[in-house]
């Protein structure tokens, strides 16, 4: 199970330390321009040892594209992008060969295959998120040429909410922050807890903009069930809230529903989704990330024999997974919409015959 999306699909392959990861685009319609420069760039913003709120790993993350374009345009054959490792270090991992990492995949690896790649957790690392990052490049340049848009930021760190949202910030901030009054203490959260030898957990929020009503299936493959599927399958994401989220089981409909004028909707505590549709306005995620579980404070565990042990991690992690993780989820969502327009196209029998005739 290492392919999502039915239209527009993603198949990622490789490991924390082995030679490479990459992805194979499937559906890619012919003729998208594929700008490799703008792919770069999605991968630099994810990119490892950037700055002190990081891992120190020194990735470059530098992306080739295998097949699937010519002379700069998507041909319509599957596209295989290619991400060299370059930093692995699988010394900083022999004192954990034996021992199950709490809060990690270890101990499930382990127990599901019989054996497992303990150099930083091999496929279970988020070094696999760069693969998806890279794909999900792709689908944001396709649905640009549709000018819609999917943005991301960090809304809170260890209980510091955001108590404005501006997805023009992110770009000027270390840790992507939605809010700069709160950007300050979000970082000191993040410094405390490193210095500490511990990690913090935070939020990210996506906005997906300009959707035409309409993505989604009514019932089994609904936008919101896809969304939070594609979020939940990120490493360390633990809950998704759409819209008003689990606030709303505390509303009453009065307050949680969206009066709808010839204007438009006059709120959106829906986040853009209704009856498993995009209903025009915009889709609003918040992805609730746990804190890193490689911590350097010691910690009991087992090993591979289930005898009792203390495990000292060391290494390089980052102090709040959240903040890199905001762009993996960014481009998820947009990995999400891509399919979702593509299978939308066979809706309506005005739909085809406007294609066929
Ligand atoms: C961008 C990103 C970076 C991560 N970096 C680390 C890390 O440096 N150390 C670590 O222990 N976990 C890291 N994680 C989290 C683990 O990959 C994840 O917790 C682990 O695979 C167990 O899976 P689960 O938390 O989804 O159950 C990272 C996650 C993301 C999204």
């Amino acid at each position: 199970m290492n392919r999502f999306g039915e239209r527009f699909s993603i198949t990622t392959f490789g490991e924390s330390h082995g030679k490479a990861i990459g992805c194979v685009l499937d559906g890619v319609p012919a003729g998208l321009v594929i700008d490799e420069a703008y792919i770069q760039s999605e991968l630099d913003r994810r990119k490892p040892g950037q700055n002190e709120f990081a891992t120190a790993r020194k990735e470059e993350d530098k992306v080739e594209i295998l097949s699937g374009t010519f002379e700069g345009l998507s041909t319509g054959t599957p596209i295989t992008l290619v991400i060299y490792n370059t930093d692995q270090k699988s010394g900083d991992y022999s004192n954990v060969k034996d021992i199950f990492r709490p809060g990690h995949a270890d101990f499930t690896y382990f127990h599901k295959y019989g054996l497992r790649d303990y150099r930083g957790g091999g496929r279970s690392s988020a070094r696999e998120t760069a693969a998806r990052v890279a794909g999900g490049a792709i689908a944001k340049l396709m649905l640009a040429q549709l000018g819609i848009s999917v943005q991301s930021g960090i809304s809170a760190i260890h209980g510091i909410e955001a108590q404005a949202l501006d997805f023009n910030y992110p770009k000027n901030s270390l840790i992507y922050a939605l809010d700069k009054n709160v950007e300050e203490a979000q970082k000191a959260a993040i410094l405390d807890a490193k210095n500490g030898h511990d990690s913090v957990g935070g939020v990210a929020t996506i906005k997906i903009s300009n959707l035409p009503i309409g993505l989604g299936q009514g019932l089994y493959y609904k936008l919101d069930a896809v969304l939070a599927e594609a979020m939940m399958g990120i490493n360390a994401v633990k809950a998704v809230e759409i819209g008003e989220g689990i606030h709303s089981s505390a509303l009453l409909a009065s307050q949680n529903n969206d009066p709808i004028t010839p204007k438009g909707f006059k709120t959106n505590h829906a986040g853009g989704i209704l009856g498993g549709m995009s209903n025009g306005d915009d889709i609003v995620l918040r992805i609730h990330f746990k804190p890193t579980p490689s911590i350097f404070i010691d910690q009991e565990s087992v090993n591979t024999d289930n005898e009792s042990v203390h495990v000292s991690l060391k290494g390089r992690h980052d102090p709040c997974v959240a903040v890199r993780g905001s762009i993996v989820c960014e481009s998820m969502a947009a990995l999400v919409i891509a399919d979702m327009v593509l299978l939308n196209m066979g809706s309506t029998m005005n739909g085809i015959k406007n294609y066929y005739t």
